[in-house]
């Protein structure tokens, strides 16, 4: 895992929040590249789901709600809340259930005995700081999707069975955050909830269940590193009637990266008794009036990033580049998917010192610039600088070399292959679009 967390630092995927102030809470920053990376699996995220559904719509709700949502949703009661245990001595604080031995791990003190320590953070809203103003920030997206129930089924003119997607940041006070960005206090969350007919509801659990595994499966996270775990009912949420959750094998072990859950007529009656608001749903197919059940499925984007540069990371002895200047003891490369790889085109002229040559690929750079997020780059030898745009990911190299200023030509190196092919720079656009599928994912 160290590698891995060296890599985002050095090359501008993650750094520690507040670093220059010693870092804060475990927080952290994604880099310039972390955030293509992000927005990147942000994006798929969105189009699979919202593109590739019937009945499905989007949503951007407040992070700030009433105080009220969160009683009614059951997040301030024992329900979310995780056990803690307090070091006598040094005065470290645990979760209980992380817990392998009776004493302080850290200096061997006594510990208290356990206390539930409830996960919502609080903050005031307006000017006087008591009471009366205390709020929340969310801790799920989805009690947003809830209480915009009837506003989105009227404007919508939706009918069950729908969806309602939803990307925004949580935030839960994790007593222990901790595995890099794996579990941390701020957090960014995919939701999508599933509206459904009670009687439907198993047959949508399982569709949205497969559904998601393809979704990692379809970005190149390998089989053998994804498991689904039955979640028993002790381990449940204090929501889920059935609950399964998505693992990844991580450096650290198989963890929990997404999960979907069968969350019943649990929010809508709960958000139905506390507003007074009857959010029965009317079927008019059946005649009927009822609470439809919720299918949700709950992933993270830090997560699925951390999972995704794990996959895709490999380090290869010897250096995969045998031809080339000094062979390096060890190579990495980032294989990541076409459509989440931060930058997608890298234009190298072959030497710096030549200025028809740098003048030719800064063309080139600025032609596919309103394009594709991509990087100039003239420093070191070219066998250097591709090794260092595998480092990071990039698909393709374009080097610019002294035939492209006769031909008007360059070279397109794939990142997988190796391979490297002599194309036109007068179609390199449409080349380039279609190998990366942007019209097709990206659109
Ligand atoms: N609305 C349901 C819900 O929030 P959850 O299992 O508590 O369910 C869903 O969270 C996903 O949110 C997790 O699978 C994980 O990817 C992400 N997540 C939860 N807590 C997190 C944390 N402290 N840090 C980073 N991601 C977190």
């Amino acid at each position: 895992m160290s590698k891995i967390i060296s890599l985002a630092k050095r090359r501008g995927f993650i750094f520690p929040s507040s670093e220059i102030y010693g870092g804060f809470g475990s927080g952290y920053d994604f880099g310039p590249l972390g955030a293509e990376m992000k927005n990147n699996i942000k994006k798929v995220w969105w189009d699979e789901i919202i593109k590739n559904h019937q009945n499905m719509v989007g949503l951007d709700a407040a992070i700030l709600m009433s105080p009220r949502v969160w009683q009614a949703s059951g997040h301030l009661t024992a329900g979310f809340a995780d056990e803690l245990v307090e070091c006598k001595g040094c005065h470290k604080r645990f979760k209980k259930d992380e817990l392998k031995q009776k004493v302080c791990p850290e200096c061997g003190g006594k510990l208290t005995e356990p206390r539930n320590f409830n996960l919502m953070m609080k903050t005031s809203v307006g000017p006087v700081e008591e009471e009366a103003t205390t709020a929340y920030l969310r801790a799920e997206t989805c009690q947003g999707i809830y209480v915009n129930f009837e506003n989105i089924l009227n404007s919508m003119r939706l009918k069950i069975p729908f969806g309602v997607a939803q990307i925004g940041k949580s935030f839960r006070n994790e007593i222990t955050p901790k595995d890099f960005i794996f579990r941390t206090r701020e957090f960014e969350q995919m939701e999508m909830q599933w509206f459904c007919r009670p009687k439907e509801a198993i047959k949508y659990f399982d569709f949205w269940k497969k559904e998601r595994v393809k979704w990692y499966l379809s970005l190149g996270i390998k089989k053998e590193n994804l498991r689904i775990k039955e979640v028993p009912v002790k381990e449940r949420a204090h929501y889920a009637k059935q609950q399964i959750d998505i693992e990844y094998k991580f450096p650290f072990g198989w963890k929990e990266i997404e999960g979907v859950h069968n969350r019943g007529d649990f929010d809508l009656s709960n958000h139905s008794k506390y507003s007074e608001k009857d959010l029965r749903y009317f079927d008019e197919e059946t005649k009927e009036k009822y609470f439809p059940y919720i299918i949700e499925t709950s992933g993270g984007a830090d997560r699925s990033f951390l999972a995704f540069i794990c996959d895709a990371y490999q380090e290869i002895k010897g250096g995969r580049t045998k031809t080339t200047e000094a062979v390096k003891e060890v190579e990495i490369l980032l294989k990541l998917d076409k459509r989440i790889a931060p930058i997608k085109v890298a234009v190298l002229p072959l030497v710096r010192n030549k200025p028809e040559l740098v003048k030719k690929a800064k063309e080139v750079y600025q032609l596919l610039k309103p394009h594709f997020i991509c990087q100039y780059d003239e420093l070191g030898s070219i066998g250097r600088r591709y090794r260092r745009q595998d480092e990071i990911g990039t698909i393709f190299c374009l080097t610019v070399d002294f035939e492209s200023l006769k031909q008007e030509d360059l070279t397109i190196r794939d990142r997988d292959t190796m391979k490297q092919k002599r194309v036109k720079i007068k179609n390199l656009v449409e080349i380039l679009k279609e190998k990366i599928n942007v019209s097709k994912n990206n659109s």
